[in-house]
């Protein structure tokens, strides 16, 4: 049996909502422990999208040389869910390749910080079991690839209305898997928050039986002002 990753997979409740911010602040912050970080995305999509990729934004924060395949495997230009935007270009992510390569990130350092995509039950793939392709209505999830690869979880989250349904919803599909849930990262926390926001983070912590964190707005350019975010 491969040797157990150190590290952690920062997913969230759904697209936009900081995975790459969370991920980015665990990583640097693990870095100037000292730590040796390398970073992981299964699949890019977006590349077609002006700016920094989610990537990009990690190797910079974790200070990692990783080559770009290195970290993502999968890297495609439209903004599509990862299963669709590899049939636009004529292929299937294997889950085979995606372990194999998070693994190689994963002992290439001390720890491992892993973004998902989107949430929890977005299909990368058709699953793939001993070689065999099962019909699609079968598909390998992120959370799939989570619990393979075995890391605990850090749930990206907003803290507006609408984030405790959101949040309790991704612990309970999490939770179902088997997978442990590190801790909720409200993102980006306002330097004063509403009563609504407040009221937010005190009844996911109570309802999801879970630490939440606030992760305040950062300046992306200048990771040394970052504040430490513990995994
Ligand atoms: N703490 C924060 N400081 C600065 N910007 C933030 C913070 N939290 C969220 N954002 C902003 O919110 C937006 C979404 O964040 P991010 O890219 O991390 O989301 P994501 O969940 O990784 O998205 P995707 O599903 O595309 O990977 C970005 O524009 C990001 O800069
Ligand atoms: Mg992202």
């Amino acid at each position: 049996m491969a040797e157990a990753l150190a590290g952690v997979f920062v997913t969230g409740t759904g697209t936009e909502v900081g995975k790459t911010i969370v991920a980015a602040a665990i990583a640097r912050t693990l870095a100037a422990e000292g730590l040796a970080v390398n970073v992981f995305k299964p699949a890019v999509t977006g590349l077609e999208d002006p700016g920094e990729s989610d990537h990009e934004l990690l190797r910079r924060a974790a200070g990692s040389a990783q080559g770009d395949k290195e970290i993502a495997p999968y890297r495609y230009e439209p903004p599509a869910s990862p299963h669709l935007a590899a049939a636009m270009a004529g292929e299937e992510i294997e889950p085979e390749r995606l372990l194999a390569a998070a693994r190689a990130a994963g002992a290439g350092a001390d720890r491992l910080v892993c973004e998902g995509v989107g949430g929890l039950l977005v299909p990368l793939a058709s699953r793939v079991v001993g070689g065999m392709r099962q019909e699609v209505d079968s598909p390998y999830l992120v959370r799939d690839l989570a619990v393979a690869l075995g890391l605990p979880l850090v749930v990206a989250a907003s803290p507006g209305l609408g984030t405790i349904n959101h949040t309790l919803l991704t612990i309970e599909a999490a939770r179902a898997a088997g997978l442990e849930v590190r801790a909720v990262v409200l993102t980006p926390w306002p330097e004063e928050p509403s009563a609504v926001e407040r009221s937010n983070r005190e009844t996911i912590a109570a309802l999801g039986e879970v630490e939440v964190k606030a992760l305040p707005l950062l300046d992306l350019a200048d990771p040394e002002t970052w504040p430490a975010l513990a995994s």
